[in-house]
Parts: C-alpha cells; structure tokens; sequence
C-alpha cells in the first residue's frame, strides 16, 4: 500500500464486502497512487470504431476467492462507449466481485476484462484505473480522509489538476450529489447516505470515462434516491450500476444484466427483462 490511509478506513473495512486485506491495499492504492492517475490519459482519445463498439468487454472470467470459492464462473459481457447498463441478481449472484474485475482489483484467474481494448492485468492497471471510476458498495472503503474537501478534492490532485481548478471540481462534484456546503464535515462521523454520496462525489471530481458505482442508491432517503436518478440520467459517461432497486432500473437504464451465482442469466433491453415476472422470481427479484 502506497501511503496510509487514516486509521478509520481500516476501522470500518468490511470483510464481506472485498474479503482479503489485499484487496483493502488495492483500494487504497487505487486514489492514493499519484502515478496511477498521471498514467496516459487515454480516456478521452479517440477510438478505432471496432474497440469503441467494446469499451467494456469481459471474455469468459471466472474469479475465485482466497478459500477458494468460484465467485464468477465464466462472465461473458460487453458494453459500447456511452452505454448505460445495470447489474442485477440476487444477494451474493457476484455483482460486486464482477464490478471489482473492472479496474483490476480482482485479476480472473481465467477469461480476461478489457477496457478501451487494454486487457486488464498488471502492467495495465495503473492507466486502467485513471480510466474506470468504481464506487464500492461500502463507503468505508473509498473515504479515508480527515474532510470531506480531501476527500472530493485527493483524486484530482494527485492526476495533476491545477490547484485553481480544485475547489469548482470539488464544488461540482459534492452539488451533483446533493452534498454542496460539506466540505468541512468530517466523513466517518456523518450518516450513512451522505457518505454514500460523497463516495460518489470523490469519482465524479475525477470525471473519469467510465463510471461503476456498486448500490448507489442504498441507504438513501426518498429525496436523495431521486436527485440519484437524475444525475445517473444526466451522466454523460458510460454507466455500469448494481442495484436492487428495480424501479431505479426501469427509469434509467435502457439494458439489464441479470446475475445469478456467478453467471449472467439474462442481459437484454429493461422493458422485456422486468416484463417476465416468472423469470424474475426464478432468481429472486421481483417486477418494479
Ligand atoms: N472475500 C471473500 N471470500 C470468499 N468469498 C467471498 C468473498 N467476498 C465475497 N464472497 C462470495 O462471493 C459471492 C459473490 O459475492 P458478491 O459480494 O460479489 O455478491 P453480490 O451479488 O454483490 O451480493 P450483494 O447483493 O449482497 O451485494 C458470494 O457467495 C460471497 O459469499
Ligand atoms: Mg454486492
């Protein structure tokens, strides 16, 4: 682990969530490595058509925990620049250990995830992780600063922003998530759906080109659900997003991914997806 993180981050690790202490190391790794956010900024350079056509593409991964455990059994997926796609399934289907495959924090023992056409791996990582923005289901584990400035503010920082610019993107990204005037506050004392927020205001501050946010919507109140909804619709990113929240499906999300037990079940448009209500229930979800 490059830099350590404040003692908080570790308090309130969850083990269930990400497992081993590695995968901690890499999370934090993943905002505190100033050379992982300075590497190539290929996000925004143009694309042969064929690699745009698969700016997410997973060929056969299969992934398995330290004890063993197969928690992806041979994915297979591809999502186009600029598409907006959620991830279903059941509580333990494999939706965060998938969305943990796409910035490298978990390397498939077979099979192999692209992004922009780069296969993730060791060599990739540093630029791959510039390029995908993960929010991870558990704001523990993405906010470790003292402030809530520092937080929004170190993912800019450290991919060289100019100081000038600091604030409006911190500014920008805490009143994208309903969170403006918090800059002060400090992150491991405030309730769980304003860190969840933040959580998503320290990826948008860094505008990546891909953004994977596991649960966003979890733990927040009516008010902020919505304000989600829209600014999931206004993102212009590619938009890759797990959820329960079927209705939050139907409303943004033209495609679904339906998971279940470390497989893709189902992946077609919403609006026939959530229509088969025997399909849904076969994998313990149910119409919006
Ligand atoms: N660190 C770990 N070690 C061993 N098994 C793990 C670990 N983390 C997750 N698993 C297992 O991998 C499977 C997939 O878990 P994952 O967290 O990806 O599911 P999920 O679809 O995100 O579930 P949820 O809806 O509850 O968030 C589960 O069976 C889980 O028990
Ligand atoms: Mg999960």
């Amino acid at each position: 682990m490059s830099g350590a993180p404040g003692p908080h981050a570790h308090e309130h690790a969850h083990e269930h969530v990400h497992g081993a202490e590695a995968a901690h190391a890499h999370v934090h790794e993943h905002v505190h490595s100033p050379e992982a956010l300075h590497a190539e900024p290929s996000a925004h350079a143009p694309l042969e058509p064929e690699i745009a056509a698969h700016w997410i593409d997973l060929e056969h991964v299969h992934f398995a925990y330290p004890d063993g455990f197969e928690a992806l059994r041979g994915v297979s997926l591809c999502l186009a620049r600029g598409e907006k796609v959620a991830l279903v399934g059941p509580n333990g289907a494999g939706k965060s250990t998938l969305m943990l495959t796409l910035n490298g924090i978990h390397l498939p023992s077979h099979g192999t995830v692209r992004i922009g056409g780069s296969p993730v791996d060791r060599r990739t990582v540093k630029r791959i992780r510039a390029e995908v923005g993960l929010v991870f289901q558990d704001p523990d584990d993405q906010l470790f600063s003292p402030t809530v400035f520092e937080d929004v503010a170190f993912g800019p920082l450290h991919m060289g922003v100019p100081e000038a610019e600091i604030h409006d993107r911190v500014e920008r990204a805490l009143a994208a998530v309903g969170m403006a005037g918090f800059e002060r506050r400090l992150p491991h004392r405030m309730s769980l759906g304003q860190r969840k927020r933040v959580a998503l205001a320290t990826v948008l501050s860094m505008d990546p080109s891909i953004l994977v946010f596991d649960e966003p919507s979890a733990g927040l109140d009516p008010r902020g659900r919505r304000e989600l909804i829209s600014l999931l619709g206004r993102l212009p990113q590619t938009l890759f997003v797990s959820t329960h929240d079927m209705r939050l499906v139907a409303e943004v999300f033209p495609r679904v991914v339906v998971m279940d037990d470390g497989l893709v079940v189902r992946d077609g448009r919403t609006t026939e997806v959530l229509a088969d209500v025997p399909f849904l229930e076969s994998h313990g979800l149910e119409a919006p």
